[in-house]
């Protein structure tokens, strides 16, 4: 089994370009994110007990985290590799991750702070299908129709608030981005500029996953 990671500040486009991924590769996509929102919204232990940490804005504990992801490979999809979509985001959930996998390319999808608040505030997801869209940069093509599966109910996020993004980012900053020196000692950190249309980030990603 050999997998990689998409790696980014909140609002990077991960989950966006991890869909884009999934369709080319095959590989499926593990959003440690999907995975707490949906054992919230079902009332699990789970959910109960990482909800204030994500209405925060904070990092759910490690313990949780890896927990999660050790149930989660255990699913027969997960047998040939899979793409972590915010995961691991601190050096123990990297630590954790490296003695149940193995890791062949983390993609840092770079971009700036001051593009995460518009990126987020104006983010809304098919309720259907959970493709991601944005009100401006990235709008279904028929107003209220997804593009993927044509549902017409749209959610958006607790967290995606100014307020709370600006927790996301410094828990970035502080717990998440020294992962970049961890992996690159480790030989396989590959950044690609997220600043850009989206097709063209998905095909940098593309090109650095043959190498
Ligand atoms: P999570 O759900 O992982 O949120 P996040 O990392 O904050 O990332 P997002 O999902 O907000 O952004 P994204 O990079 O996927 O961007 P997207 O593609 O949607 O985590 C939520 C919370 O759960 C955390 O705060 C934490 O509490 C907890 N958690 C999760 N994992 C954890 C872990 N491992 N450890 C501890 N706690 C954990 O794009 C954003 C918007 O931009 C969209 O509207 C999209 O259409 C648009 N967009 C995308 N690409 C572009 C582009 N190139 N140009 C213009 N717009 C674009």
């Amino acid at each position: 089994m050999s997998s990689i990671v998409l790696f980014g500040p909140p609002g990077a486009g991960k989950g966006t370009q991890a869909q884009r991924i999934t369709e080319s590769t095959g590989l499926p996509q593990i959003s440690t994110g999907d995975m707490l929102r949906a054992a919230v919204a079902a009332k699990t232990a789970t959910g109960l007990e990482a909800k204030s940490f994500m209405d925060s804005g904070k990092l759910v504990p490690d313990e949780i985290i890896i927990a999660l992801i050790e149930q989660r490979i255990k699913n027969p999809d997960a047998a040939k590799g899979v793409m972590y979509d915010g995961f691991p985001r601190t050096i123990p959930q990297a630590e954790a991750l490296s003695k149940i996998d193995e890791i062949s390319h983390v993609i840092a999808i770079e971009v700036p702070d001051e593009r995460i608040v518009e990126r987020i505030c104006g983010r809304y997801t098919c309720a259907g299908c959970s493709a991601v869209y944005h009100d401006l940069f990235n709008p279904t093509s028929e107003e209220g129709v997804c593009d993927t599966c044509q549902s017409t109910k749209f959610n958006r996020r607790a967290d995606d608030n100014a307020d709370t993004v600006l927790s996301r980012l410094k828990a970035y900053h502080e717990q998440t981005s020294p992962l970049a020196n961890w992996y690159g000692e480790r030989g396989v950190f590959f950044g690609v500029d997220g600043d850009r249309d989206i097709p063209q980030i998905t095909s940098d990603i593309l090109k650095i996953l043959v190498k």
